[in-house]
């Protein structure tokens, strides 16, 4: 695997936006609705291309404000923002000149979302990224879809005709592109992923590409969408995840994530080596749901006072125990415990280090940490936990250390 830029290591935590036709139909057309992921409605519902197309027509997203969902992920401690350029379904949210399908062209919209999402990011200090369906279109019949296999499709032409042309165009015309998020590859062969490759790597040599670019040929490794890795992993990753059930909107999905929920999924993510990419889906008009809006906002709440905890960190080594009202995150000389539950100490086995000075990270608060050794001859700490603050989901203690690296020492007994 290639080393992914600096910057995206220490980032640790970005936005997906997924938008595009679909958020129209938000999970229901002509009376059914989709019992899948919201942005899949086209293929699941087996909505006839000429049809789908149609949508266009009422495509004016006239809510779609970049520059305050910009604004929203940088308050929420985001560092970087991953936008659907073009979906499975074919449409590009951009001014392209390979396809008409965009929603500059066949929309009113008449917009280039790809160039506001750039100067957005710009704006707010953010990296940039673009996600790119490279394999499926379902608007193409050379291209891939799920369930039908290759066979009577010249997938070359797709490739040569429309992925590659529009991926150099979004590769080209909006400065430094940071990521190109690729996505189910399917069938495509390692050398159709090395053709899509070796363009980014020629014309934007720093940006970084997902691992769904497929044959293992990304710069970093991406995990299934929602799953988290269940050990510290070697090297760099991403979990892609939604914060209800389905990353385009579903009008239909209350199943809304707590700010707990989220930040617990981040504590694990980045204590096992990787970075969360965290999507919204806004509604057709362009609105952000009102509960990712305020879900958001209780995680930067978060973030501004323990993002120390967060970015920069490193993989941890396999603490012995199960602990389940806690977790560590970790960097150089500095240990982080996270504690999600109401508790007066906490009490810790194992931890091999030379503490120097325990606090809690919001706000510098000195705790009482006791070093002992116990009957087994395991080392020991017990810190006295401040009460919690009434909005205090994470309360965050930071432990420095003698030493620059944990160390969890094995269980004697
Ligand atoms: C899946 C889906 C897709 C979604 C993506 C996000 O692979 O096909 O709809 O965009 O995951 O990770």
């Amino acid at each position: 695997m290639n080393t992914p830029q600096l910057w995206w290591r220490e980032a640790k935590f970005g936005m997906f936006i997924h938008y595009g036709l679909y958020s129209l139909l938000a999970g229901e057309y002509k009376g059914k609705r989709t019992e899948n992921i919201a942005e899949w409605i086209m293929h699941d519902l087996d909505i006839p291309k000429e049809d789908y197309r149609k949508l266009a027509n009422d495509f004016t997203a006239k809510d779609l404000d970049l520059k305050a969902i910009a604004h929203l992920a940088k308050q929420a401690g985001m560092k970087y923002i991953v936008l659907t350029s073009k979906h499975h379904e074919g449409f590009a949210l951009y001014d392209s000149k390979v396809s008409d399908y965009t929603s500059m062209k066949a929309a009113p919209s008449k917009r280039d979302f790809v160039r506001e999402l750039r100067e957005a990011c710009t704006q707010e200090g953010l990296h940039f990224g673009l996600y790119y369906s490279q394999a499926q279109d379902w608007d193409d019949p050379d291209a891939c879809r799920d369930g039908f296999g290759p066979e009577g499709k010249d997938f070359d032409a797709y490739l040569q005709n429309k992925c590659l042309p529009q991926i150099t165009e979004i590769l080209t015309n909006y400065g430094q592109l940071d990521v190109l998020w690729l996505d189910t590859p399917m069938y495509m062969t390692t050398e159709q992923s090395k053709s899509i490759k070796d363009l980014v790597k020629r014309l934007q040599p720093n940006c970084i590409i997902s691992g769904r670019i497929g044959n293992g040929l990304g710069d970093y490794m991406t995990t299934g969408d929602n799953f988290l890795p269940a050990l510290p992993y070697p090297g760099d990753f991403e979990v892609p995840a939604t914060i209800n059930n389905t990353w385009g909107y579903n009008a239909f999905d209350p199943h809304w994530k707590s700010a707990k929920q989220i930040l617990k999924s981040l504590v694990k993510i980045v204590s096992r080596g990787g970075n969360y990419l965290l999507n919204i889906g806004p509604m057709g008009s362009g609105k952000v749901p009102e509960a990712s809006v305020e879900v958001l906002q209780e995680v930067g709440k978060f973030m501004e006072k323990n993002g120390d905890s967060i970015y920069g960190t490193k993989t941890l080594p396999i603490y012995p125990y199960d602990i389940d009202w806690g977790y560590f995150t970790a960097k150089k000389g500095k240990l982080f415990l996270h504690v999600f539950e109401n508790k007066e100490q906490a009490y810790l086995l194992n931890i091999a280090n030379k503490p120097i000075r325990c606090y809690r990270l919001s706000d510098g608060m000195s705790l009482t940490l006791k070093e002992r050794v116990t009957c087994e001859g395991d080392s020991s700490w017990l810190i006295k936990l401040p009460p919690r603050e009434a909005d205090e989901v994470d309360q965050v203690i930071c432990i420095e250390l003698a030493e620059d690296d944990v160390v969890f020492e094995p269980i004697r007994g």
